[in-house]
């Protein structure tokens, strides 16, 4: 197999190098780097260790292949440019810039490439799906955490490329990224035969709660020896925006100091939004307390009837009550 793609690698290689040379040496590259550097605050060893590359708009890399007799049949499997009538007729990444997607072995199977006009809607373009390209199975940053994980540090999950160099920078040498998809039982799977212990970092907004409510369980039952960690972000900050706007000293705590279990983040993630000493509100928060406590450990619960019973004034009495009784109808 590795034989099989490995014309398509050499590609993928040459063209990551053609892109980081134009992103650092060129005057095409200019305004993409002046953008990572001012905009995104990323140095020039950042840069090039995460190997960035910036892709113009005039076919580069069509041109490249063409000057090097590249096997027409591997640029067509290489989904690197754009087919017409049976005829490779443009790059398909233009005007963007660009991070190498390498898979757990090192070798860079995709890019995906963010445009710097902020009116595009698609802020970024990911590399088609192929036999070696599969963002389910893919995790950005792997081949470089996995060392990291291995020798202790902890398996962090995040939702961008720029989250994953920013916590690297704070220090979290174990950061991975899923890209645009959901974590799935692949993902959990090449985590967790690295360490027991992940934890997710997902953006402080809707779409990041969701995320960790579909990951919390799904990590349970792929993994169940796997101790889970949740970090939550406040302000709708992602983890790259604690960086630029409150400091790297900021994310470095922020990922050291407040990982909560997953029952402590769901029981918080029910109350966000609501007034719990309104009554419908607090029913309402009640309700999406009881199947989190049903999946968590009997001291878990325990402790969290009794600060219920403290925080809101029903009496502990009560709350058992009415959890024993969802129980009774919901049998784990
Ligand atoms: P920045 O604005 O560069 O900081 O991006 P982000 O990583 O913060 O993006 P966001 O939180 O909006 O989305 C999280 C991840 O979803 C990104 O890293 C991408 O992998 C993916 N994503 C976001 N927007 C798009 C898009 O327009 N198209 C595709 N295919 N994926 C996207
Ligand atoms: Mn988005
Ligand atoms: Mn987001
Ligand atoms: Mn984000
Ligand atoms: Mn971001």
């Amino acid at each position: 197999r590795q034989e099989k793609f490995q014309k398509i690698y050499d590609l993928y290689d040459a063209a990551q190098k053609l892109y980081t040379h134009i992103l650092l040496n060129t005057t095409a590259g200019e305004q993409a780097l002046a953008y990572l550097k001012d905009d995104r605050q990323l140095d020039e060893d950042t840069i090039k260790r995460y190997a960035l590359g910036y892709v113009p708009s005039n076919n580069v890399l069509l041109s490249y292949a063409r000057e090097h007799n590249i096997d027409e049949k591997v640029l067509a499997e290489s989904e690197l440019f754009i087919e017409r009538d049976g005829e490779l007729v443009r790059d398909r990444f233009s005007n963007r810039v660009l991070w190498p997607i390498r898979n757990e072995r090192g070798q860079v199977v995709g890019f995906s490439g963010r445009s710097l006009d902020p009116d595009n809607p698609a802020k970024y373009m990911n590399s088609p799906e192929s036999p070696f390209f599969n963002k389910g199975k893919l995790l950005y940053n792997l081949d470089q955490a996995k060392g990291n994980i291995r020798s202790g540090q902890k398996a962090m999950i995040f939702e961008g490329f720029m989250d994953v160099i920013s916590a690297d920078l704070a220090g979290a040498g174990g950061a991975v990224a899923t890209m645009g998809t959901a974590l799935t039982p692949d993902h959990v799977a090449a985590l967790s035969k690295l360490t027991d212990q992940i934890t997710l970092v997902y953006d402080g907004d809707a779409a990041g709660q969701k995320a960790a409510k579909h990951s919390i369980p799904l990590i349970r039952e792929q993994a169940p020896q796997v101790e889970i960690g949740v970090i939550s972000l406040a302000d709708n900050r992602d983890p790259d925006e604690v960086r630029r706007e409150l400091g790297l000293e900021a994310l470095k705590q922020a990922l050291e100091q407040s990982v909560q279990t997953p029952t402590e983040y769901l029981i918080g993630a029910a109350k966000a939004g609501k007034n719990l000493s309104n009554q419908a509100q607090y029913l309402d928060f009640l309700k999406e307390v009881w199947p989190v406590l049903n999946t968590a450990s009997p001291v878990e619960q325990d402790y969290f009837l009794k600060k219920m019973a403290e925080d809101y004034g029903s009496s502990l009495e009560s709350l058992q009550s009415e959890f024993a009784t969802y129980q009774q109808e919901h049998p784990a």
